[in-house]
């Protein structure tokens, strides 16, 4: 009696954090542009009623996981207001900056005091045109917060879909399992997982220090440690055949053809053979056309400047040609999940 009004009530009260959530987001960003860019919103009622869609069926996918045992209620609700009420005002104060990057082309504006050559060239830029690209702690500090305003309240929605394909290799191999996250930025996948997954060994890989020392800590707030590496996905520093689990979340949208293909190929060799690799990243042309238009936007807007390749790709392809075979590929509203096992792991 007790559980299914607890269920109905927390439903109720999830779906009304998320319609407030996506109702500020959206009016800000409308006003935003208006007044900042003096441009509106184009978008047609077919475009509009696909975007809506995906969004309802991402809310009732969150609760039927709950439902399931697949992770905790409690993340439902687990976005750290606080933490991004006192970033919110450092972010206001930066968007002016933004938008005069964004005006003058300001791509290549990344902080003096780091070597930025160590990098590969594709990562020397802004991304998003947020100030210092994701090259200092600052830049680490707004990320969330600004991720989350951009998506409506949905970023840590889409991410935690990946807990799902985890659960079932949890379930299939019967035993704690070794996850790696690729470009894990501050760590929000990461804290989920160890949130669901408490025996979960937990890695966590990325370019930036700035980014993984969040992750660090945000893991340790889940009752966790992360044991981080400082590293590019197309070189990973781990054995072959080590971890159980890759994991990548709005990775590959950010990376050239190329760079995108030797992740795969790295994911294929430090899979363990009854391993999986999962990853959430934007939909692509050929999921979605009305969605792919939404984010081709984003794409020319945000200086995401290898975005509009990515969208005319398909993930699946890619990984199945580094040796992976593609098991399964469900949506997740403005993203996709996509799993994928060891070719040679048969059928
Ligand atoms: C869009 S962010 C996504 C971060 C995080 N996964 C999330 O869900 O918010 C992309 C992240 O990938 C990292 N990154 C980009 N290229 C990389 C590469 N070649 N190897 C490792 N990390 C990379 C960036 O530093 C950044 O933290």
């Amino acid at each position: 009696m007790l559980q299914p009004l607890l269920a109905s009530g927390s439903s109720l009260a999830y779906h009304a954090q998320q319609h407030l959530l996506v109702r500020l987001c959206g009016l800000t960003q409308r006003t935003a542009r208006r007044v900042l860019l003096r441009e509106r919103e184009s978008f047609s009622r077919g475009e509009l009623d696909a975007l809506q869609q995906r969004w309802h069926a991402l809310l009732q996918r969150d609760l039927d996981n709950v439902a399931a045992g697949v992770y905790p209620r409690g993340l439902l609700f687990g976005l750290p207001w606080q933490r991004y009420a006192r970033a919110l005002p450092d972010l206001v104060r930066d968007v002016p900056a933004m938008v005069q990057r964004r005006k003058r082309g300001g791509w290549r504006e990344l902080p003096d005091d780091v070597a930025v050559k160590q990098y590969p060239p594709y990562y020397r830029r802004t991304f998003h045109w947020q100030t210092d690209g994701y090259l200092s702690r600052r830049s680490a500090e707004l990320y969330d917060v600004s991720v989350e305003f951009l998506f409506g309240g949905t970023a840590d929605v889409m991410r935690r879909q990946a807990l799902v394909p985890l659960a079932a290799l949890r379930r299939r191999l019967g035993r704690p399992l070794r996850v790696l996250d690729v470009g894990c930025g501050t760590g929000r996948t990461l804290a989920q997982l160890c949130r669901a997954m408490p025996d979960a060994e937990l890695l966590g890989l990325d370019l930036s220090r700035f980014y993984l020392e969040l992750a660090e800590q945000e893991v340790e707030r889940a009752g966790g440690r992360l044991q981080s590496i400082v590293g590019n996905g197309e070189a990973i520093a781990l054995p072959d055949a080590s971890v159980d689990a890759v994991v990548s979340v709005f990775l590959f949208h950010e990376l050239p053809r190329n760079a995108r293909r030797n992740v795969f190929r790295e994911f294929a060799r430090v899979l363990r053979p009854h391993g999986a690799t999962v990853i959430v990243d934007s939909v692509q042309r050929s999921d979605s056309a009305e969605i792919a238009y939404f984010v081709d936007r984003f794409s020319r807007e945000m200086h995401e400047p290898f975005y509009r390749e990515y969208l005319g790709d398909d993930l699946a392809a890619g990984l199945t040609s580094q040796g992976l075979r593609v098991t399964d590929v469900s949506p997740a509203y403005l993203a996709k999940v996509v799993t994928a096992v060891p070719a040679a792991a048969g059928a």
